[in-house]
């Protein structure tokens, strides 16, 4: 795929080995699943779909997604943080920058770039839904099942993968390597 030759496929990542697990030509053509299975299950409700984005790990995932979708859908985003280590959550999650419109009455997508313990879709979908919306569902490109500690309901999935901690496409390590184009996986990190 054009762009990422410049991107080594193997790197040092803080003296841990960090490698290609899910290339970009994947990601897009999931995307593109994805966007298909969202467009047919939408066709007669497009105006009322929003889908939002959870800042800042599922940007680039929204960005894709959104053009695959050929509907007149709005997107939006909301801003989380949740108290942790540089790769764990406590799920304590607190909203920092939230909608920019209320959803009432809309069919809402969660676009979330991984779902791992599950506690900060359980917290988004529980505060979503004091606001209703006519539907709330959620699509992740990435989901560790051996993690889960809360059973979140997952309407659209890009793809499941093991323990180990991830890079790339929007996910970070302390902020960097959002920018790779394909996931990595951060090699000796399953926890
Ligand atoms: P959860 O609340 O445990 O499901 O975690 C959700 C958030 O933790 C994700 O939205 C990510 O921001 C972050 N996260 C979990 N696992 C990873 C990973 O492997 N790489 C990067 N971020 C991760
Ligand atoms: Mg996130």
């Amino acid at each position: 795929m054009a762009g990422c030759d410049s991107f080594p496929r193997m790197f040092d990542l803080q003296g841990k080995t960090c490698r290609e697990l899910i290339s970009a030509a994947k990601i897009a053509a999931r995307c593109a699943e994805l966007g298909a299975q969202i467009t047919r299950e939408h066709k007669a409700d497009g105006r009322d779909l929003v889908l939002v984005g959870v800042m800042k790990g599922s940007v680039i995932f929204l960005a894709d997604l959104c053009r695959q979708v050929e509907l007149a859908c709005t997107i939006d985003l909301i801003g989380i943080a949740s108290y942790g280590d540089e790769t764990t959550t406590s799920g304590v999650v607190q909203i920092t920058s939230d909608l920019s419109k209320p959803i009432e009455g809309k069919h809402v997508i969660i676009v979330e770039d991984i779902i791992d313990t599950g506690l900060t879709v359980h917290y988004l979908l529980e505060n979503f839904r004091t606001r209703s919306p006519k539907s709330v569902k959620v699509c992740a490109l990435l989901h560790k099942p051996d993690r889960s500690l809360r059973e979140v309901p997952i309407d659209y999935l890009g793809f499941s993968i093991p323990n180990d901690f991830v890079v790339g496409y929007g996910l970070d390590y302390a902020q960097a390597y959002r920018n790779l184009p394909f996931i990595g996986v951060v090699e000796g990190t399953g926890h």
